[in-house]
Parts: C-alpha cells; structure tokens; sequence
C-alpha cells in the first residue's frame, strides 16, 4: 500500500479488530509513529503490544492532533460516547473508516458531524492472520486519495469488495462477516458426525478441523477454479463423496438451511441498524 499510506491516522478502539489491522497496517509499512490509538480501557497485552510495536497509545482524544485518516473500531454501542471526543479530531479533508456492524453512513455523519469523507466497511475475524474479506461502500463526495487510502487500509488485512448500495452490507454481514462462525459450526458438526460413525472423538475433530484448513487453503491457492468445480473433482461418480453429497445436496439439504441462516442474519443486521 505504498502510495496510498495516510500521513497520520488515528485508531479509535484498539481491540480485538483494531489490533488487528494494526498488524496488518505496521506489516505493510506504514511507520508507528504516524499511528496514535485511542482506547481509555485497553488490557494489558493490548497495551503491551502496542508500545512493543511503537504505536502511540491515549486513553483520550485530548491533545491528539487532526490525521489525515481516522479509523473506528470501538463496539457500536460505544459509538456515541466515543463519537464526542472523535468528532473533535476530524478536520475537513480527514477520512473517516468504520467497520462498526450495524451503523449507517448516516448514524456516523449525524453522531460525527460529518457528511463528506465517510467509508463504512464490513471486514471479518481472519483479518487478525490478513485473510479477511472486506466489503466497503463510500459516501459520493469522497477524493480518490481518500478512496485509495481507505481501499489500502482495508487490503492490508485482506480482500476487499467495494459496492455501490449500502444497503448490501447487510447481506454482506451475513455472508462474510457471521460467515467465519458457520465455517467453525461445519467444523463441529462434521467431527461429530464422525464420532458418531465410530471415530474417537478427539481424532474426528482434529480429521474434521484440518480437513476445512486443507480445504480453504485449496480455494484460496487457486482463486480461478471455482468452488464447485472443486467439489466435482473430489466427487466419482457412484463413490463416497457422492453419497454424502446426496444427503447435503437434497432438496431439504444444506442450501435452503443456509438461505435461512442467512436471511436470519441479514434480518438481524438491518434490525440492529435500526
Ligand atoms: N470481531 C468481529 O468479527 C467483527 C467483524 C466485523 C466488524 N466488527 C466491528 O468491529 C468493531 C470492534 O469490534 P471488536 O471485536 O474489535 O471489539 P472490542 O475488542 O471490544 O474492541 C473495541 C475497543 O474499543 C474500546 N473503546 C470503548 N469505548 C471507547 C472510546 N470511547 N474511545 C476509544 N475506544 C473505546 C473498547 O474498550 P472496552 O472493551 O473497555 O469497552 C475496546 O478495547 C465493532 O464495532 C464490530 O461491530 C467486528
């Protein structure tokens, strides 16, 4: 992200997502000492990493100067105490970049005092090892210095997919940001499906935990083969595989199970937007 580094940013909440773009931030060169975090209760291996890593950390805004781009990564319900002090530290060409769930373009700019300069993004948990996936919609009036600053802060932590309707981001939330717990649930259900058909159990989770690594890892090394032809190269016909997929496949199988889970999800997103 070379060209595209902000020349200060201000991190608001340095948790669990906010220490991980941190790492990914420092991992792709953008010095420590542009960073300040701003976190009042941070623990102390949070702090500890922080000041291993020389990032700047304060428990308030008081005497932080304006940065070219400030990132909110504080829970939602904190927004609007946080947002007194934040507000105070965005100047006129600073770029604002939150991930909160659930906390429209609107919310921010009426809590911030803000309407230009707004990214809300939706990245995931494997940022914290940078493979998450981002999806990020922009207000209109955004620079593409801006723009680029925001696509390189999110980049450095994974993917990102920017989208025109922010509507989407509910959806997205569904898929993507819930998506790592369905992924882990898979993983439970397969290894004790396992055990059930006769595994120790300890053997089936760790058969059923490397199978979905060894599998991620697949699609991941090969981004251009898609994921059903993937399970078609694993599927003879007549074979085992075949005869699980039958069961998952059905009519009353894993798909309208997931359109359900997913719609749960989105409904929840947009009901916590309000
Ligand atoms: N984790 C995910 O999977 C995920 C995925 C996508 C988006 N997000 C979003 O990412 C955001 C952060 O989530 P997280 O899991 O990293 O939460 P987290 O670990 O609780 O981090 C939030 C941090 O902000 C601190 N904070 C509270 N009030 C503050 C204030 N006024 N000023 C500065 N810092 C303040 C919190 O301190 P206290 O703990 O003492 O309050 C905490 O250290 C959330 O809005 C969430 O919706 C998370």
């Amino acid at each position: 992200m070379s060209g595209e580094l902000p020349s200060s940013l201000v991190l608001l909440g340095a948790g669990k997502m906010g220490q991980a773009m941190l790492t990914g931030w420092l991992a792709r060169g953008l010095e420590p000492s542009r960073i300040t975090a701003i976190d009042p209760h941070l623990d102390e291996s949070g702090r500890a990493l922080l000041s291993q890593k020389g990032v700047r950390l304060t428990k308030t805004p008081e005497g932080v100067s304006i940065p070219e781009a400030m990132v909110l990564a504080i829970k939602p319900q904190t927004l609007e105490s946080a947002a007194e002090g934040g507000r105070k530290l965005i100047g006129k060409d600073t770029l604002v970049l939150s991930i909160l769930a659930g906390k429209r373009i609107a919310d921010l700019a009426s809590r911030l005092g803000v309407s230009t300069a707004i990214v809300r993004a939706m990245p995931n948990t494997p940022a914290a090892v940078a493979r998450g996936i981002s999806a990020a919609v922009a207000v209109p009036g955004i620079t593409q210095r801006q723009h680029a600053i925001a696509d390189a802060l999110l980049s450095s932590i994974g993917g990102v997919e920017w989208v025109d309707d922010e509507a989407l981001i509910d959806p997205v939330t569904a898929v993507s940001g819930s998506g790592p717990a369905y992924v882990f649930w898979l993983v439970e259900c397969l290894a004790e499906a396992g055990a059930k058909a006769g595994l120790p159990p300890e053997l089936s989770m760790r058969l059923a935990r490397a199978t979905v690594e060894g599998a991620g890892e697949l699609m991941f090394r090969d981004k251009s083969t898609e994921a059903s032809t993937l399970r078609r190269n694993v599927t003879s016909p007549g074979g085992t595989t075949a005869a699980a997929l039958e069961v998952l496949m059905a009519k009353d199988g894993l798909s309208p199970l997931m359109e359900r889970a997913v719609a749960a999800a989105s409904r929840r997103a947009r009901e916590l937007a309000g």
